[in-house]
């Protein structure tokens, strides 16, 4: 083989590397999808990137919790009556002072706050957003090393009051997703057009893409549930139970609504937080878990229900209002489904 055929092929093999294996960061992400919409004024851009500056900065937090002494409660509770982790009060206070500097936001409402936070009423110049979040999932994790994570969900903002104008079906999310504080810091996010995944490099404090267009398996024998509560579940949801024992199902449950249906977008399975004695309306809060959730989940090719209704269907009518959820790979939310 000559000098020139031999160098023709290196350079051809580097080729095919790079366009294999194009480094992409978060930010760079977020404007390329920005310049696919021409008119569009780099609002929802900009909230993006302090939801990635906060998660960031949560992340360190999470990692450092036990040297830095703020495991443990906090000593009040929050809306829910439960009571809130020390990094509870800290991912929210974070949250909140990223996205309080910046020019899109218009309200922003949280597991942790009772009231929406208004920050910026609808002037007519430039798009608006409300931005609904979990700032610290499966919080009461933290003190045992558990996977944790922050879930958000982002609407338009017409016009009327905040409170109002925030209470719209998850249908119209612009934008959804969350980050897993586990082995590594992962985050997922939805504009929309599929899902993509990045990982966080923190010798560099980068998220970097590490997938596009992502699917959810369409089956696969595993459910995650809390069966501790299975006594007071409907009849319908023992009987998927006792179905899908009896058909070598495997269970993995975490707490952690995040590290579970994470687990779920990757390797495939069902989600499900059925009403309980205890919690009648289902346990998981409809605008910054379920919505946001179940957006991912479909974007990805699965399914999203609340029993037999769709998730993002649901019309709420306050802030704060539960649901139950069922989501997964299709086949196996069908399998739930039949048996309701
Ligand atoms: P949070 O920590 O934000 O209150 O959420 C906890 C949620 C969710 O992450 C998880 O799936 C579920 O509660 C676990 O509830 P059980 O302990 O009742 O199983
Ligand atoms: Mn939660
Ligand atoms: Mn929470």
């Amino acid at each position: 083989m000559s000098n020139a055929s031999n160098h023709s092929s290196l350079a051809y093999h580097e080729l095919e590397i790079n366009s294999r294996d194009n480094l992409s960061t978060l930010q760079s992400h977020i404007l390329a999808e920005q310049q696919k919409h021409p008119g569009s004024t780099g609002s929802l851009s900009w909230i993006l990137s302090a939801i990635s500056l906060s998660t960031k900065v949560i992340a360190s937090k999470v990692r450092r919790a036990r040297l830095q002494d703020v495991l443990g409660s906090a000593g009040s509770e929050n809306v829910q009556g439960e009571t809130q982790q020390k990094l509870d009060v800290i991912a929210n206070e974070t949250l909140l002072r990223c996205l309080g500097g910046r020019g899109g936001v218009a309200v922003v409402a949280s597991e942790e706050n009772e009231q929406p936070v208004v920050i910026q009423r609808a002037s007519g110049h430039g798009e608006r957003y409300c931005v609904l979040f979990d700032p610290l999932d499966g919080s009461s994790n933290i003190d045992t090393c558990g996977g944790v994570g922050t879930i958000f969900s982002i609407l338009r903002y017409e016009d009327g009051e905040p409170e109002q104008a925030i209470l719209q079906p998850g249908s119209k999310q612009v934008a959804a997703g969350y980050v897993l504080y586990g082995s590594s810091t992962v985050l997922v996010m939805t504009l929309g057009q599929g899902v993509s995944m990045f990982v966080l490099d923190p010798t560099i404090g980068a998220f970097l893409r590490v997938a596009e267009s992502l699917r959810i398996p369409d089956t696969q024998k595993v459910y995650s549930c809390n069966e501790g509560n299975r006594p007071t579940f409907e009849p319908g949801y023992q009987k998927y139970l006792d179905w899908a024992q009896q058909n070598g199902y495997s269970t993995r449950y975490s707490g952690t609504m995040v590290a579970d249906v994470h687990r779920i977008l990757v390797k495939g399975g069902v989600f499900l937080y059925p009403p309980t004695k205890k919690a009648p309306d289902g346990k998981l809060r409809l605008m910054y878990e379920a919505n946001p959730m179940g957006m991912i989940i479909e974007q990805a090719g699965g399914k999203a229900c609340a029993g037999k209704q769709r998730i993002l269907d649901i019309a709420p009518k306050t802030l704060h209002q539960r649901t139950t959820v069922v989501l997964g790979s299709t086949a196996e939310v069908e399998h739930v489904l039949r048996h309701l």
